[in-house]
């Protein structure tokens, strides 16, 4: 039996406590949450032992343990330093911090204490994301050239996200996730399955937006809109899109020689990977509009059920993690793997309007409608 402590018992907290029962030899040994409403209420739902505050819970964790801090953004760098300090891996919500210089600072932290630190999100270790990755590496699809690959989910300004609650009773914080922004909070998904696929990202070229300003009363929104070219270091290009404005589509296309890799959904570790040959009939140019499933032929993780938008096990990273640290392994989540995640990201979120955009410089009318379509 190995354990884990949690620290922030939130909306996800939940979505990790139904991940974990999926490792019966897991066990979370502790949990903590500045809002004792909140923490009361975790710990009466899942029947987990409550700490009195950060320094209980600190004193609670057992040597070469590993923490799982599923704070607010807001709060990641100073809770990861924190738990880092005390001698103790830790596994972060995504970003790993909202400041480069302070992602920066827990890596070299981090490193200089011989622990592990990873960031969320983990469904690059899950079925779909593997399998696309195998599927890549075996060349199914020919040399890869260019990815297309959008997370946007609908026009969420407009989602009855209010009556969003967790299992446990926590509510969607959405003024948070506004604050945050759905680059921060979603562009790992794909992100980290394109690292892990072809490497390190040399050139990020991107544009975001906050096209939706008023979605709360009092404080400042992030972009609710991006779009980014990655430039990876081995010539692959892709084209990466977060909204939560445009309609929903999660999709992840894979474009090469031979065809082109697609998945359909993001957020669901058991989603099919298909191949779609490319082939001429006649004078037509086609892929195949169904495709081939791709499967890996072995038993791979335990699934969990739809809840909310997402069928993902949260628990691979953590679980990932213990594993490393039992084995003696370096954890496939690793810290350079994080820095770069939130460095590309952060990359991404940050370019605003006008950095890296041309600026025209011409003009002309507006052109007239046709008669038929006035
Ligand atoms: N909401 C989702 O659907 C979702 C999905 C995947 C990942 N995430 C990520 O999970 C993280 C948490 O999101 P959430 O939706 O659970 O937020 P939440 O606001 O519901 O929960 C966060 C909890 O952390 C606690 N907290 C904050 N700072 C703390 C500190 N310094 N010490 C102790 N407790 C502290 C808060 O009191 C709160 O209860 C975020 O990084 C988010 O990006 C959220």
């Amino acid at each position: 039996m190995t354990t884990l402590s949690i620290i922030g018992c939130g909306f996800v907290a939940d979505l990790y406590m139904r991940s974990l029962q999926t490792f019966p030899d897991v066990q979370v040994s502790c949990v903590y949450d500045r809002d004792a409403t909140r923490l009361a209420a975790f710990c009466a739902h899942w029947n987990v032992t409550a700490a009195t505050g950060f320094e209980d819970f600190i004193k609670r964790q057992t040597s070469g343990g590993v923490i799982l801090n599923l704070t607010n953004p807001g709060s990641h760098h100073e809770v990861n330093r924190d738990c880092l300090i005390a001698g103790f891996h830790v596994y972060s919500e995504k970003p790993l911090a909202t400041e480069m210089e302070h992602a920066h600072a827990l890596h070299t932290l981090a490193k200089d204490k011989g622990l592990m630190l990873a960031s969320a999100p983990c469904s690059v270790l899950g079925e779909a994301a593997q399998t696309l990755g195998k599927a890549v590496r075996d060349g199914v699809a020919g040399t890869p050239r260019l990815v297309y690959a959008e997370l946007d989910d609908g026009f969420i300004p407009q989602a009855r996200y209010k009556d969003w609650i967790s299992e446990s009773g926590a509510p969607w914080p959405y003024e948070d996730e506004f604050i945050t922004g759905c680059t921060l909070e979603h562009a790992g998904y794909y992100l980290s399955w394109l690292i892990a696929i072809f490497g390190p990202i040399r050139t990020v070229v991107a544009a975001s937006a906050d096209l939706i300003p008023e979605k709360i009363e009092t404080g400042e929104t992030a972009p609710d809109f991006s779009v980014a070219a990655l430039y990876f270091e081995n010539g692959v290009v892709a084209r990466l899109t977060c909204s939560i404005v445009a309609p929903h589509d999660h999709q992840i296309r894979v474009v090469g020689d031979n065809g082109v890799l697609s998945i359909k959904k993001a957020w669901d570790n058991a989603a099919p990977v298909r191949f779609h040959k490319r082939f001429n009939i006649r004078r037509r140019l086609l892929e195949h509009p169904i495709g081939q499933r791709l499967k890996l032929g072995r038993k791979t993780h335990p699934k969990v059920g739809r809840w909310g938008a997402a069928s993902m096990n949260f628990a691979l990273g953590p679980v990932e993690m213990l594993n490393a640290v039992a084995e003696q392994r370096p954890c496939r989540l690793s810290s350079d793997f994080a820095l770069h995640l939130n460095e590309v990201t952060l990359a991404i979120q940050n370019a605003g309007k006008n950095t890296g955009a041309q600026v025209m410089t011409t003009s002309c009318d507006k052109m007239e409608p046709m008669s038929w379509a006035v």
